[in-house]
Parts: C-alpha cells; structure tokens; sequence
C-alpha cells in the first residue's frame, strides 16, 4: 500500500499516519520529521531548512525530493508507505510519480484530511510528542494514560516543535493554501482523492481512513 496523508498542519497526518503503521506495518514517510533530524544532526540540508521551517515556509522542492527519493529506495518501503507532508507542492507531486511510475508502481489512495482553519492553531499549540520514541500527544485531546509518562515507551522526556507557535501557524496555513491545496484538485482528476472529516475524535477519523483503505 502507497498511500499519500494530505492536510493543512495540524490536521491530524501524522496522528493518522502512527496508526497506520501499527495496523498495516509500513513506515510513515514525514518530510518534515526528516527534516528536524537533519536540523538536529546539523547537516549541509538541516542548516538550509532550519529557518525556513521556524518561519513556517515550504523548504525548496529540490531538497525534499532528493530525501523521499532516497528513503523510498530502503528496504522497509519495499510493501509500501506513508507519505505524510509530502507531497506539498505541484512540482513534488510530479515528482511523485515519476519516482513511482520508474519503478513501476502506483500510489493507492490520497486521503486529505478536512479540518476548520480556526481550531487548527488550538491543536498545534497544545501538541506535544515522546522525546524518545516520537508518540504524538496533545495537552487536551490526547494525554498520556499517566500523566508525564510515554504511554508507548515509559519515557518522561517530552518535546514541543519550535514552529508550533500561534504566529507561524498563520504562515504555514498560507503555505498550505497557496501551495499544497491545489493538490486537491490534481489527485481528483487522477481519481486517486479521498476526504474525510478530520473534526471529528481521533479514532472516528482513523475508522474512516480505514474504509477508505480496504477498498484502495
Ligand atoms: P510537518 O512536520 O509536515 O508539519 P505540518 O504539515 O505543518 O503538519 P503537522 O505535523 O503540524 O500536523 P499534522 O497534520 O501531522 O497534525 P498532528 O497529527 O500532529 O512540516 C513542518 C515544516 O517542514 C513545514 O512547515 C516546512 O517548512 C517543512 N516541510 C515538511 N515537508 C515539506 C515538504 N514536502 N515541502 C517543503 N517543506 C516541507 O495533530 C496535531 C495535534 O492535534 C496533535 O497534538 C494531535 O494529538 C491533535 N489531533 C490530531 N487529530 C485530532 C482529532 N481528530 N481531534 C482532536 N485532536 C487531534
């Protein structure tokens, strides 16, 4: 299964995308979590993104085609992925299938993720996630069973994005209309497209993901 998460940020992707994993066994591919490794790693690509993201813009095209290029190359992908913030542009879209059509493959589904501009920026300032093994939480909708404890892997380390601010959600909402929106419109045509109603509580929204993907 190739399958493709598609929404405004803090529409729930990689909430979904962690789900999928576990049930279906096949890796999320998050662009923006490949980024923050590199940031983190201070490599030549973190040190170009790390503005970038802070201020809530898209980094190049060329740099997240060349990192998804090479990461669905390894072995793990071989039964498929998760593509969750990627592809956010026309011109990644593209290059989307044409690393898949050379390989001779083809995505399942595009699910877009439909979320209310006004209660995105509430979501995003109160995600957090598992400093050590990444399980996403948020300070009102998903508390860990134990207060300050990872319900996945017992850490008492948490993070919190330095993007996932009230004023760089502005930005990135505008990135996401200007840039990846039209990508609705593009998977559509392709007959590819999938929407569900991302207001909803979490596992409403993965029940739905889910009849979308036994029928893809
Ligand atoms: P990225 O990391 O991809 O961020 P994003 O797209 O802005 O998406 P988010 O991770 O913020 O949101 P999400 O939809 O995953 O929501 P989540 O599940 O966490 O990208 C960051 C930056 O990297 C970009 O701004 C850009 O600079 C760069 N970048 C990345 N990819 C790029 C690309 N392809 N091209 C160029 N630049 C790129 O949920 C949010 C919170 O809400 C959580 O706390 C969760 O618990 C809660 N929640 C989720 N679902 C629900 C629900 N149904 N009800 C209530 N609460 C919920």
């Amino acid at each position: 299964m190739r399958l493709i998460l598609l929404g405004p940020p803090g529409a729930g992707k990689g909430t979904q995308a962690q789900r999928i994993v576990e049930k279906h066994g096949i890796p999320q591919l998050s662009t923006g979590d490949m980024l923050r490794a590199a940031v983190t790693a201070g490599t030549d690509v973190g040190k170009r993104a790390k503005a970038v993201m802070d201020a809530g813009k898209l980094v190049s095209d060329e740099i997240v085609i060349a990192i998804v290029s090479e990461r669905i190359d390894a072995p793990d992908c071989a039964n498929g992925f998760i593509l969750d913030g990627f592809p956010r542009t026309l011109v990644q879209a593209d290059a989307t299938e044409a690393m898949l059509s050379g390989k001779g493959l083809d995505l399942s589904a595009v699910v877009e993720i439909r979320v209310d501009d006004d209660i995105l920026a509430d979501r995003i300032a109160g995600r957090y996630t598992c400093g050590n093994c990444g399980a996403g939480y948020h300070d009102e909708n998903l508390k860990p069973k134990v207060e300050g404890v990872c319900d996945k892997c017992g850490s008492t380390h948490f993070k919190r994005r330095p993007d996932d601010n009230r004023e760089t959600v502005r930005t990135r909402l505008q990135a996401y209309y200007k840039e990846t929106s039209p990508l609705i419109g593009y998977y559509h045509c392709k007959g590819k497209l999938h929407s569900v109603d991302g207001m909803g509580e979490i596992d409403a929204v993965t029940a739905e993901i889910e009849a979308i993907l036994a029928r893809a």
